[in-house]
Order: C-alpha cells, then sequence, then structure tokens
C-alpha cells in the first residue's frame, strides 16, 4: 500500500549563478517542478517550493578571475538575473534564496560539525597539485594539461572537453597551473570524506528493493552506481571561495559545493520558516521530492541521502523525478559556447509569450530521453495547437456567446445524443491528468488538457451553431453553454501548466469560484452570467520571428567554429631567398565580373602599375564583384599565365582563408602606388 503523507517538501535543483537560465533548466527542472507543485497547491494539499542559487564553486571562482572581480559579485549578477527569469516564467517558488546568505553558512557549517562529531567522517592526507608561485592548491578545473587519450592541448583535471574523457588531474601530460601557468607540484594535503562503502548496504536496500517505482533512468543510474561499488568521497576542498570548514587544522579549507548545495533546500526552508522547519525535513509524515537534471542523480539519490541518514534526524527523498537533457537544433546546450536560448531574451523576443515556452518544453520534455528544441517546433506547437486548438475553440465560443447572446451564458436545455457523447469523453478528463501529474507524466498529462481542447474544438466544428441561428437559438443556446462550460474546465485543467493564460481565461469567462476538484463539472459558469468582450488567448508566430532566432544560431555556430579553429601546423622551414622569388605587388581593381558557368570565379582586370591584366580568381561565392571595384588587392605577379574556364589568367590575388572557410583577399592597410612590391 502507498504511504499517506501529510505534506510535501518539492525542491528543484539550485542552479549555478555563474550565468543566466536557459530553456534546458527550464524543461528539465523548473517547469516539471512548478506543473507539480501548482498542482498539489490546487488539490489543496499542504506544499511547499524551494528553490534558490547554488553559489559555491570552482566555476564561479574561475569567471569572477577572468572578469577581474570577486566570487561574491559574480553570483549577486547572476542571481538577481536568475530569480527575476523563473518570476517571470511563473515559476512559483515559497522562497528563492542562495547558498551565500548567512543562514546557508550556518545551517551547513552546523551540519557538517554534527556529522564530525559523530564520527561519521574519515580523514585522509593525499597528494594533490599545487602552485607554489601562486601558493595555493589547485582545484580539478584549475590545472591543464595534454589528454592521456586523444592528446589534445587545454584538457582540465577533471575532463577533455575535447573527447569528453573523465579526468583524473594525476592523468594529465606536462599539466600547468591555470592561475600562474607553472608546473604545479604535489603536496600532501588533508581531507574530509564521508565513507559512502559504510552506506551502501542500506542504499541498496532503500533504492533497488524500496523505490523499485522511480524513473527507470534515475533506479538505472543508481544501480550501474551501486553495481560499481561506491568509494568514500571528499567533502572539502583546498579553496578560499565558500563555506569555511568548521574545525580546527581546516585553514584555508571549505566544503565541498556539492556537499553545502543540497543543503541549501533546507537552509532556504529555515529561511522562509524559521520555527517550522523542521516539520518539513524531519516528520516522517512529510514527503520529499527532488526535481533535478540527470547529471544531478548520484548526488540526490546517493550522497545527500548518505549525508541525511549519517546526520540522523532527518527525512529521505520519497522520490527524485530526473529528467534526461534537453539539446538545441541538434546539439547539446552549452553556457559557454552561448548554444543556448536564454530565458531573460527570450522574453524579449517573444514578450508576453511565457506559456507558449512551458506548452513546448513541456510537450517535449525529456522525461525518458534526451529531447531536442528546436524553433521550427516551437512554431508549429504554437500555431498548430494553442493557437489552432486550444485558442480557436476558446476565441469561437466567446465571439459566438457576444454575437447571438450579448455575452450572457445562455442556457442549457435537452441534451442530444452527440451532446451526451461529447461529455463522456470530457468527464474522464480530471483522473486521467491526476494519474499521470501523481506518475511525474507531465508531457502526457499536457496532453491530456489538450486533448479537452480538441473535444471542445471538434463539438463545435461538427454543431455549427452559426448553421442554426436563423432557425433554434435555444439549440444553439445549449452548444455554447456547453462550449463555455468546457472552455472554464479548460482554464481549469491547464492551470499547472500554462497558469498565465489560464488566468487570462478566467478573466474572459469571469470565472471567480473554482477549484481542481471542480473540473469535469458542466456548471462552472452560471446561466445568465457575464463574459468578458473576446481577445485571442494566443496569437501566431510568423515565420520572420523563427528566421530571426534561426539566423541568431547560425551566426553563434559561424562563431564557434572560429573560435575552436586550430592553426594549421608551420611549415616546413623555408628561405628568405625563395620568399623573394616571389613577385607580390599591389594594384588596383578596375573591373570585376562573374565568369559565366562557373559559381567560384571571378575575373578582374587590375591596374598594376605597368598597364592592365587580367587575373581570375575563386572567390565569386564571397564577393560582389562590384563591391571590389576600386579596392586594392595583392596579387603574385610573376606565376606563369593559365587558362581558367577559356580565360587567360595573369597572376594569383591573395586571400586569406577563415576558420569557416570563407576567403578574404589580402588589402594594403592604406593607399599605396599601384605596381609596388609587397615584401
Ligand atoms: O548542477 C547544478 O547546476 C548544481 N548547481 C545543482 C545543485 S542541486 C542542489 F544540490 F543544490
Ligand atoms: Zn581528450
Amino acid at each position: 500500500m502507498t504511504k499517506q503523507f501529510k505534506r510535501t517538501t518539492v525542491t528543484s535543483a539550485l542552479p549555478y549563478a555563474n550565468g543566466p537560465v536557459h530553456i534546458g533548466h527550464l524543461a528539465g527542472v523548473y517547469v516539471p517542478a512548478d506543473i507539480y507543485v501548482r498542482y498539489l497547491r490546487l488539490k489543496g494539499e499542504d506544499v511547499l517550493f524551494i528553490g534558490g542559487s547554488d553559489e559555491h564553486g570552482v566555476p564561479i571562482i574561475i569567471k569572477a578571475r577572468k572578469e577581474g572581480v570577486t566570487p561574491q559579485d559574480i553570483v549577486d549578477r547572476y542571481h538577481t538575473l536568475i530569480k527575476d527569469s523563473f518570476k517571470d516564467f511563473g515559476i512559483s517558488f515559497d522562497v528563492y534564496s542562495r547558498t551565500s546568505s548567512k543562514t546557508h553558512h550556518g545551517v551547513a557549517s552546523d551540519f557538517f560539525k554534527t556529522l564530525y562529531d559523530k564520527g561519521e567522517f574519515i580523514e585522509k592526507e593525499s597528494e594533490q597539485y599545487y602552485d607554489e608561485e601562486a601558493g595555493q592548491f589547485l582545484a580539478d578545473r584549475y590545472i591543464t594539461g595534454e589528454c592521456p587519450h586523444c592528446h589534445a592541448e587545454g584538457a582540465y583535471g577533471d575532463q577533455c572537453e575535447k573527447c569528453g574523457t573523465s579526468l583524473s588531474p594525476l592523468d594529465l601530460i606536462n599539466p600547468k597551473s591555470a592561475i600562474s601557468g607553472s608546473a604545479p607540484v604535489l603536496k600532501k594535503t588533508k581531507h574530509w570524506y564521508l565513507p559512502l562503502d559504510k552506506h551502501e548496504p542500506w542504499l541498496r536496500e532503500w533504492i533497488l528493493e524500496n523505490h523499485k517505482e522511480w524513473r527507470p533512468n534515475v533506479y538505472g543510474q543508481c544501480k550501474s552506481w551501486l553495481d560499481m561499488g561506491l568509494q568514500p568521497r571528499a567533502v572539502s576542498r583546498d579553496l578560499d571561495w565558500g563555506i569555511p570548514v568548521p574545525v580546527e587544522g581546516a585553514e584555508g579549507k571549505v566544503l565541498y559545493v556539492w556537499f553545502d548545495a543540497p543543503i541549501g533546500y533546507i537552509s532556504n526552508t529555515k529561511e522562509l520558516l524559521p520555527d517550522t522547519w523542521e516539520t518539513w525535513w524531519k516528520d516522517p509524515e512529510t514527503r520529499l521530492v527532488h526535481f533535478i537534471g540527470k547529471d544531478n542523480i548520484v548526488f540526490h539519490c546517493i550522497v545527500f541521502p548518505a549525508m541525511l541518514k549519517a546526520e540522523g534526524s532527518y527525512i529521505l527523498p520519497d522520490n527524485v523525478p530526473s529528467n534526461e537533457f534537453l539539446n538545441l537544433e541538434g546539439d547539446k546546450i552549452s553556457t559557454s559556447r552561448n548554444w543556448a536560448v536564454w530565458l531573460h531574451e527570450y522574453l524579449v523576443d517573444f514578450p508576453g509569450k511565457q506559456d507558449v515556452l512551458r506548452y513546448v518544453l513541456t510537450a517535449n520534455a525529456p522525461e525518458t530521453k534526451d529531447n531536442d528544441f528546436t524553433w521550427k517546433d516551437f512554431q508549429a506547437r504554437n500555431n498548430n495547437e494553442l493557437v489552432a486548438i486550444y485558442g480557436n475553440f476558446v476565441n469561437r465560443t466567446l465571439v459566438l456567446t457576444h454575437k447571438y447572446f450579448e455575452g450572457k451564458v445562455p442556457a442549457r436545455g435537452a441534451l442530444t445524443e452527440y451532446d451526451q457523447t461529447t461529455l463522456q469523453e470530457f468527464t474522464g478528463v480530471k483522473q486521467q491528468v491526476e494519474q499521470l501529474l501523481n506518475n511525474f507524466k507531465f508531457r502526457e498529462a499536457q496532453k491530456e488538457a489538450m486533448n479537452l481542447a480538441r473535444i471542445g474544438n471538434k463539438y463545435l466544428a461538427d454543431t455549427e451553431p452559426w448553421k442554426l441561428a436563423k432557425t433554434d437559438m435555444e439549440r444553439v443556446g445549449t452548444i455554447l453553454n456547453i462550449a463555455l462550460q468546457i472552455s472554464a474546465n479548460l482554464s481549469i485543467a491547464f492551470e499547472p501548466f500554462l497558469p498565465f493564460s489560464s488566468a487570462k481565461l478566467r478573466g474572459l469567462l469571469q470565472l471567480e469560484a473554482w477549484s481542481w476538484e471542480n473540473l469535469g463539472s458542466l456548471d462552472l459558469l452560471a446561466t445568465g452570467s457575464t463574459i468578458a468582450p473576446a481577445e485571442l488567448l494566443f496569437e501566431k508566430i510568423e515565420d520572420a520571428a523563427i528566421d530571426a532566432q534561426m539566423q541568431r544560431l547560425a551566426n553563434i555556430k559561424v562563431e564557434n567554429e572560429k573560435q575552436a579553429y586550430q592553426p594549421a601546423a608551420v611549415k616546413e622551414a623555408t628561405t628568405f631567398d625563395d620568399f623573394m622569388k616571389l613577385d607580390i605587388r599591389v594594384g588596383t581593381v578596375l573591373e570585376c565580373q562573374k565568369v559565366p558557368k562557373a559559381d567560384k570565379l571571378l575575373q578582374f582586370k587590375i591596374q598594376d602599375g605597368m598597364g592592365t591584366r587580367t587575373i581570375v580568381s575563386g572567390i565569386a561565392k564571397y564577393y560582389n564583384p562590384e563591391d571590389l571595384v576600386g579596392k586594392q588587392v595583392c596579387f603574385i605577379a610573376n606565376f606563369p599565365p593559365r587558362k581558367l574556364k577559356g580565360i587567360e589568367s595573369q597572376g594569383m590575388i591573395l586571400s586569406a582563408e577563415d576558420a569557416d572557410g570563407r576567403l578574404v583577399v589580402i588589402s594594403p592597410s592604406d593607399k599605396v602606388t599601384n605596381g609596388v612590391s609587397v615584401c
């Protein structure tokens, strides 16, 4: 039998405050968590939704160092941006705080101290890289070197970004400190470890036996960690940004970010509810649910539960609905490569369209496997589903009610067999949506809600009230009453998914008293009550808006390719004399035209100081011929003439080949006399 709980604590992964949030964050964690919480609240359940920023860790230190500011400056900047984005998208946290807060430092420090005093840690000395010039130990990300697998330069101490292999700093060939550039030395340092091996037996039973209902991706990842055998994990680091390890002899050491971050859920609860926070974390009648992305599974299913168990007074998570990853146009979302749709930018380009993004991200949620966000799909889902089905149905209903009944809900007369069939299809919707939401199947649940709109749309299309208006107004009234009641139901069914549109629809219907329990009722709107003038619930998104987004991504791709450009190896040594054999000169383009039947070729007439010469060059793809006229170019004057498409070319125009293969002609930076040599 499933256990009955009195209340639910819902946490959502604390995003690192080192960059803005993007669609991957929203799809993976925050939209599903918000749907779930809104649903529980609608059902009148006691629920607390905890969020916050994760403000420690090495990437934040590195970013601060790069920008010449403090880590606190970085987290202040992004905490505010992230918090505002979540608010804009209707992520309805009860609290959104941060791990640099005083409360959190206190809670995390006490948590460590309790475990330390109980003897739950082991202390170990190990050898780690130390930068003698900078006088500090180096975090894995601060050490770069040659990858032992693919031999790329610039691999990090924890991973080679070129071949994706996980590394340890000791694996790197010719390691270098990213701080001073010097070669680091190995030096002994002491750290505290959580002996996960000791926790393995109960973790095995708790997850593998008692939580078989967890999503297969979560269960599977836990099983593979457990089957590999758990090892002690260090919970401290040699860094100067973080929460100081609160024991003697730990100067210069802070708690490992993955030790303090999940405690942030507890601190943020305490910040919100200083007197009653423990009920939400320690009462066995509280259900704890963590919403996370797949890279966080081990920390939430193994490490954090082991910490909670070691402390002794906390409950353990009942479920950890983790999503897989969302890709963008076929490529992994990446903050460093700017390959993302940033939430704050989306709202500039699509103001007021929060629900469209929420809808698309849920429709494509990576619940069981990685999924792809594409702008074409975004447009199609908006135009073909939100506009054409949901919006169209509601709009027709409102417009017809104004047209035939002066905006008053008409009376419902006798129902036909067809009405009955329609209503039957629709009565099951509450139970179906509930069953799916209870099982964290948000995609399917939203589909069910959309089905309700489909039913309504079909009902209007089939009954054609506009045709009956001349002959049978009573029947028109019945049809519109049913359509209005379905519309009111839609505002409830979609409330967890599309809160902004639901609120708008309720405003249009003037529906004030409602609850989740009413879902499925045919009496949400009283006969004779007034509705507001019709307004569109969703708008069509035109091709131009989508093309602009695709162009933005195409530009980013070009930029990224350029940045990733690896210059070719320097050619074999040559001599000055050999160089001098080439007669390179400057001339002015007098004429330039495309060579017929040759896509790549341009024919130039060049004033070379002695007269004119013809040169044919393969740069037609990159220039409009007229743009080159009047420009000075460099050319090789002493190549033997050769024929190209029947034209004798008397030399070669010099170009640089850019990282993306584009050819750019070389010109002197100031005007010079035609015919002068380049040397
Ligand atoms: O992966 C991340 O973005 C982490 N900052 C998530 C932390 S979740 C929790 F432990 F706070
Ligand atoms: Zn590699």
